[in-house]
């Protein structure tokens, strides 16, 4: 049987409904999902949440809920943004299922049974929102938790350990050997330094019932639930089948790429893979971290939660569509940089490269057929225009190459020297000069091979903007754009003359930056 390129998401805390950051790594997750299978790929695509822990029981108490029922309908909230931004997962997991529960409760047996966990004293500061353990040298002020700069309190507690330090030289070795497991490289040059410069300390891996009582029970000590981190990245491998569905799990594992953000990188370049050497399996071949969106066109503060400047995405889809939220995010900023989020930014981007370039060479192309065919492809010489040919020539190893790096601007700027072509080209031939000098024959040919350009284009676009792209393709070719695979569906050529393309509305119409 083949084996399915598993691509996947972080499982995103049921605290809160979604905000921008959420939707974008989902939305980098899917069009990378999305280009596999437009490459013929058997693709399995996850994402879902991460439901454990005090800071969500917290929530829902706060809202004077019962968990469960506080946290169906975060999950509702999130289910419906990824349906409304084209979220294409084959598999939405939440860690509160039992067939995730049952798997992390296996793995914590196994590893305790090998001497990987152990019992010991925690002495220490505690965050409780962040659920982080700290040394007092690592406090801010003394009191004040690194990461989210709450006051943590101090504990001394009998806690289950796992032998991350056990590992160290191991994951030393891993990382040497393999610089391309994390992107971008600055990101795999900090983990690498990390691991080489500072000593591991054994990870607590538990929590006291008497604290924390929202959680998986370790199974070898009722008076204790798994700690979150733990128990959710377990997730890429309980939704993949381990220890209960070798047929599913030896098709599925190692996952191709683990999407994050760049704050949780740390658990899952360092933790993770441990985790998983200890647990006698393979590695994921790669883990991607992308940016933040910070607020604002000053852009100082991340988007978050807690700093109270949430960017909510559905008003923003229901405003600008779901397309053009998504190329923003795509274009907007290399994959691994932060991006600043404004209103502003987002119109100039739709406005230049969707309405000007992208949307005007549709719509005029589809008027010009309207006025000139009435709107049926016209027969023509199917021998390339000497100005696409080099463009073409290149265009999918150079698309290939920085789709499977998730180098999503680069790709977008090979695809735009075609569109730029197919503008260009109509300034140059004047169709409407040779419209009224009767040229018919010219005419078509120009016609025609505009088209082609605009199909192929479109083709290459699809990850990126899968609404519009699977629309204008049926409409040119009465096909579902995904019928063939990338590389035979680009040869030139392809258009049946004759086929009626209906001129439909203009595509990405301008926004006024107030
Ligand atoms: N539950 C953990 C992940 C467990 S994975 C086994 C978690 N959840 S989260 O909801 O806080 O964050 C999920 C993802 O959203 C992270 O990749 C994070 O980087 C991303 N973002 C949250 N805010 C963000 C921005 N402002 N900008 C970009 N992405 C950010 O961490």
């Amino acid at each position: 049987m083949s084996r399915g390129v598993y691509i996947t998401t972080p499982l995103y805390y049921v605290n809160a409904s979604p905000h921008i950051g959420h939707a974008y790594t989902n939305v980098i997750s899917d069009t990378l999902a999305r280009y596999f299978r437009l490459e013929g790929e058997e693709v399995f695509f996850l994402t879902g949440t991460d439901e454990h822990g005090q800071k969500v029981k917290n929530a829902a108490l706060a809202e004077g809920k019962e968990v469960k029922e506080f946290t169906d309908n975060i999950v509702d909230n999130f289910i419906a943004l990824w349906r409304k931004l084209n979220i294409s997962y084959d598999d939405f997991i939440r860690t509160t299922q039992a067939r995730h529960v049952k798997v992390v409760k296996e793995a914590l047996i196994r590893l305790h049974k090998r001497g990987d966990i152990y019992l010991s004293v925690y002495k220490g500061f505690y965050c409780m929102p962040c659920e982080s353990f700290w040394l007092a040298s690592q406090l801010k002020e003394g009191k004040f938790c690194p990461d989210c700069g709450r006051e943590v309190e101090e504990v001394e507690e009998k806690n289950y350990f796992f032998r991350l330090s056990r590992y160290q030289d191991w994951l030393q070795r891993f990382l040497k050997s393999n610089p391309g497991f994390i992107f971008p490289d600055y990101r795999y040059n900090e983990v690498l330094s990390f691991v080489e410069n500072s000593r591991l300390s054994d990870l607590c891996i538990s929590r006291p019932k008497s604290r924390v009582d929202w959680g998986i029970e370790i199974p070898f000590d009722k008076n204790y639930v798994t700690y979150v981190w733990f128990d959710a990245l377990l997730n890429y491998i309980s939704a993949a089948g381990a220890f209960f569905d070798e047929e599913r799990f030896s098709r599925l594992w190692p996952a191709e790429v683990h999407f994050i953000g760049k704050d949780i990188l740390r658990q899952h370049a360092v933790y993770w893979p441990i985790m998983l050497k200890a647990l006698g399996l393979e590695m994921p071949k790669r883990v991607v971290a992308h940016g933040w969106w910070l607020a604002g066109e000053e852009g100082k503060d991340k988007i978050s939660k807690s700093k109270g400047n949430v960017v909510g995405p559905d008003e923003l889809i229901d405003e600008f569509g779901s397309d053009a939220l998504r190329f923003f995010l795509l274009r907007e900023v290399p994959l691994g940089l932060d991006g600043k989020f404004s209103r502003r930014a987002l119109i100039l981007r739709i406005n230049s490269d969707l309405s000007n370039d992208w949307g005007n060479l549709v719509f005029r192309s589809l008027n010009m057929l309207a006025k000139y065919f009435h709107s049926r492809l016209p027969e023509a010489k199917k021998s390339m225009p000497s100005r696409y040919i080099s463009i073409h020539q290149n265009l999918y190893s150079q698309y290939q190459k920085n789709m499977k790096r998730a180098n999503f601007t680069r790709a977008l700027e090979e695809v735009w020297k075609l569109i730029t072509a197919a503008n260009k080209s109509i300034e140059e031939e004047k169709p409407w000069q040779l419209y009224k000098d009767k040229k018919t024959d010219e005419l078509s040919y120009f016609i025609y091979h505009l088209f082609e350009a605009i199909r192929v284009a479109c083709l290459f676009l699809y990850p990126f903007l899968p609404s519009s792209c699977r629309d204008i393709y049926r409409r040119f070719t009465g096909k579902d754009i995904l019928t063939r695979p990338l590389k035979e569906a680009i040869e030139w050529g392809s258009l049946e003359a004759g086929q009626l393309i209906d001129k439909g509305n203009p595509l990405f119409p301008r926004f006024d930056v107030d």
